[in-house]
């Protein structure tokens, strides 16, 4: 077992499920101690317990909870060394359908809660600290009824960019991991039919060359990487991981 991140402070919004989850194990196994977030109370605090790390609760789309996070983060710790910016959400509807509270959910976590996490949390993190922010193969494709997701993901592009400008007279790294379809509970949300769910799996499935999708633990891999010390020459760049789905071939 590798121990790169041995005696580093990581947070993890939304550790509680999925992607997240599997991080925040990842980092553990790593060595790190850390900090996940998730909005309900007994999952936050069973999968804490699991990683033998420490449990916030907080909702990363409300200013407040996330001030709150950043305040009881500090309390117990004087820097952090890892951000991994996680939390999200997916809701479909096409643009001409889309509705303000459609829009508002989404972004509310997706960008305002990413970005205010990010922001909030800048003046805590050490230097030579790395952050990562979990965006989507869907902020480069036009896939439909997405507009607002893949916007909201698009956003975290642009965010990378900057921040990496702005971080690196701090000596902190800031970068995008962009998934493609990964077998997670992303979807329960959405309020989908199994019906749907199972349709939009299977098209899905046609489109991913590697005739998979992806696991949790892969992308896991992936972040831990980028927040090591391996990764000290990388920031403001975008690492997409999807069986290949982005080459989209024209035959083959
Ligand atoms: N799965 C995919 O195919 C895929 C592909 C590309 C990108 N992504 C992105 O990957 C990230 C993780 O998603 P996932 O696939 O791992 O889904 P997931 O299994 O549903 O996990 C989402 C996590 O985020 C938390 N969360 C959601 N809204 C939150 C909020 N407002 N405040 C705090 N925590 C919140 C959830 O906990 P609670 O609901 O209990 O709060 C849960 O821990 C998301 O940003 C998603 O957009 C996923």
């Amino acid at each position: 077992m590798s121990n790169k991140l041995e005696g580093k402070i990581a947070v993890v919004t939304g550790g509680t499920s999925g992607i997240g989850l599997a991080t925040a194990k990842e980092f553990t196994a790593q060595g790190a101690k850390v900090i996940i977030t998730g909005r309900k109370k007994d999952e936050v605090e069973k999968i804490a317990n699991e990683i033998d790390g420490i449990g916030i609760v907080c909702d990363q789309s409300k200013l407040s909870d996330i001030e709150n996070l950043v305040t009881q983060v500090k309390s117990q710790f004087s820097s952090i060394d890892i951000l991994f910016v996680n939390a999200g959400i997916v809701l479909f509807s096409s643009i001409e359908e889309a509705t303000e509270d459609h829009f508002d959910r989404i972004m509310d976590t997706n960008f305002k809660g990413s970005f205010f996490t990010l922001s909030k949390f800048i003046p805590l993190i050490a230097e030579g600290g790395a952050i990562t922010l979990l965006s989507s193969i869907n902020a480069t494709t036009g896939q439909s009824n997405s507009a607002i997701y893949s916007a909201s993901k698009a956003a975290l592009l642009a965010l990378v960019k900057v921040g990496s400008t702005e971080l690196v007279k701090k000596g902190i790294r800031i970068n995008a991991v962009c998934p493609g379809p990964i077998s997670t509970n992303l979807l329960a949300p959405a309020g989908l039919d199994n019906a749907t769910v199972q349709k939009f799996a299977s098209e899905t499935l046609n489109k991913i060359p590697m005739k998979r999708f992806g696991k949790p633990e892969e992308v896991a891999k992936l972040v831990a990487f980028l927040s090591s010390e391996d990764a000290a020459f990388i920031t403001g760049s975008e690492y997409v991981i999807d069986g290949g789905t982005n080459v989209n071939p024209i035959i083959g």
